[in-house]
């Protein structure tokens, strides 16, 4: 698994807590045929996420693990494993997946999960990025597609987009200037994936 290319290109699944508007974003380019693959599944912790709206109207999987239906973390990580594994996936995309995960799917899954973050990491990570950026004072802010390692968005950049920060910006407006590059990266990144054109040198990506 993982070198293995389906014929119709690279197996996604996605990962998503809420709207979906960056899981939207992969749907609309595997339909535009910019991406070489096919969304296999989307897996959501939270069954009120839009993004379960989103993959029915797409004839997408979905794969519903209720967070708070499992008895603690550890059994719903466990779950969510199994359901990982079970994808056949050679890429998982956290597109707004608003939770840590464990160093055992990490582990499982070497250079094959991304996340889209919005700021330029190394600054601003974890919750509400775009608010710390602004109460930072920042002039520039943006988004960051990575590779997921056991830290929290920590691991290998992929591709960046700078976004202006204007005066008078509050969290929203911010938010939604940085909302258009991300679907923008997200998608790029998982093409460029697909087309089997980044490469990882420890923490280093380099793409051909
Ligand atoms: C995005 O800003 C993403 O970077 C962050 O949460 C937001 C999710 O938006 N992690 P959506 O669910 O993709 O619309």
């Amino acid at each position: 698994m993982g070198l293995a290319a389906s014929p119709a290109g690279k197996r996604i699944a996605v990962l998503a807590s809420g709207r979906g508007s960056n899981f939207q974003a992969l749907i609309d380019a595997v339909r535009a045929g910019s991406i070489p693959g096919i969304i296999a599944r989307l897996i959501t912790d939270n069954p009120e996420a839009f993004a379960i709206q989103r993959a029915e109207e797409a004839g997408i999987q979905v794969s519903i693990l209720a967070f708070g239906s499992y008895p603690a973390k550890e059994d719903y990580e466990a779950a969510l494993k199994s359901e990982m594994e079970d994808c056949d996936a050679d890429l998982f995309v956290l597109a707004g997946y608003m939770r840590i995960l464990p160093a055992a799917i990490v582990r499982a899954f070497p250079g094959r999960i991304m996340n889209i973050h919005p700021a330029l990491l190394p600054s601003f990570p974890g919750l509400h990025a775009q608010r710390q950026a602004l109460e930072y004072g920042v002039k520039v802010s943006g988004c960051t597609v990575h590779f997921v390692d056991e830290g929290t968005d920590t691991g290998p950049t992929i591709i960046q987009r700078c976004v202006p920060v204007q005066e008078g910006d509050d969290e929203e407006s911010l938010s939604a200037r940085i909302l258009v590059e991300e679907h923008r990266i997200l998608a790029d990144a998982v093409r460029l994936f697909c087309q089997g054109k980044i490469r990882l040198f420890g923490r280093k990506v380099t793409i051909r």
